[in-house]
């Protein structure tokens, strides 16, 4: 594996895909008012949602996700290559990303261009990147799981923390061009989320148009499309005999992969740098009840009768 990296505003880059003028250019990047941007920490669900928006495109025809590889419908702004097809291609254009977004495109910002940002479990995705670091050639091998926990947690892989990548992203939110979306909600209803984004985008789709894009944006429909499953990229960047791109598309696959020790580490972190943000994802537990409304675990009626006399003054129970 190459696995060489560089510094860009304090976020590390592979040198294979990137380099520190295609990321300034990015930051430069003409932005025109009806680019429609997918945005993800990597390992989010980038290509689902772009396969999704593409199909939302042709209304649910295939044929263009069938024909026109995922990189080229929607190219990654950052990398050399994606940068120069991003400019070339017609208008509207898809256009994809994993910047943070200090160091997203200067002019989206006084446009009216629109950002979807897809946010998953990220527990999900430190599994994710660590099985995608082994088959991703410009990346660093991660070692172990522990490892690469330890990175993970610390903001020390490609593209930086995913804490600071999601909390600099959600600030956006409220604002009309911008919707935040999950992993676990495409997972729970496909559908709904593709009704959403129609309405984000201001496309009407008709019921059949919408169930095709639902039935093509499956799992199992990406991974047979050769233009959505990787297979046409080239060796040196992507190793698809050591694990496919598109490899298990669940929610929670880090139970299988997690000691409860590095999961509670991991929720200790979590914890902390998401602290005061305001936004209640899937994968939280649900909150605390109320101080104050915690009961005593007030026993059966039949039972309360024996219990006397009651103790009011006790602490509520967490
Ligand atoms: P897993 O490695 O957990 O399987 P990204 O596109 O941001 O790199 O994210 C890749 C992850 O999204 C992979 O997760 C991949 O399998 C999953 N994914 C891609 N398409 C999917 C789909 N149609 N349904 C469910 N998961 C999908």
């Amino acid at each position: 594996m190459a696995g060489g990296y560089f510094q860009h505003g304090g976020v590390s880059f592979p040198a294979i895909l990137y380099s520190p003028r295609s990321l300034e250019a990015a930051r430069e990047f003409p932005v025109e008012d009806d680019d429609v941007f997918n945005v993800t920490y990597q390992k989010s669900g980038t290509v689902w949602m772009l396969e999704i928006l593409s199909l939302i495109r042709s209304d649910g025809d295939p044929h263009w996700c069938r024909s026109v590889p995922n990189w080229d419908r929607g190219p990654w702004l950052e990398t050399v290559l994606g940068l120069r097809r991003a400019k070339a291609n017609p208008r509207p254009r898809l256009i994809s990303s994993h910047l943070p977004i200090q160091l997203f495109p200067k002019a989206f910002f006084s446009s009216k261009a629109k950002v979807i940002y897809t946010v998953r479990n990220p527990k999900d995705v430190l599994v994710s990147l660590f099985h995608f670091s082994r088959i991703f050639r410009p990346y660093k091998d991660p070692g172990t799981l522990e490892q690469f926990l330890h990175k993970f947690l610390q903001g020390d892989v490609p593209f930086g923390s995913w804490f600071e990548h999601v909390r600099g992203w959600l600030g956006l939110r409220g604002a009309h061009n911008f919707l935040c979306i999950s992993y676990e909600e495409l997972q729970q209803d496909l559908r709904g989320c593709v009704e959403r984004l129609c309405g984000f985008l201001g496309r009407e789709l008709s019921a059949a148009a919408l169930d095709a894009v639902v039935a093509n944006a499956s799992f199992a429909a990406m991974s047979r499309n050769r233009m959505s499953n990787f297979s046409l990229s080239p060796l040196f960047i992507l190793d698809l005999r050591r694990g496919p791109f598109l490899r298990k598309g669940i929610s929670g696959d880090w139970k299988n992969h997690l000691t409860p020790e590095q999961s509670a580490r991991f929720d200790r972190v979590y914890r902390e740098r998401m602290a005061g943000l305001g936004v209640t994802f899937p994968w939280d537990p649900p909150p605390d009840p109320p101080e104050g409304e915690t009961t005593l675990g007030t026993p059966p009626e039949e039972e309360e009768e024996e219990e006397t006399p009651p103790r009011p003054q006790e602490p509520p129970q967490p």
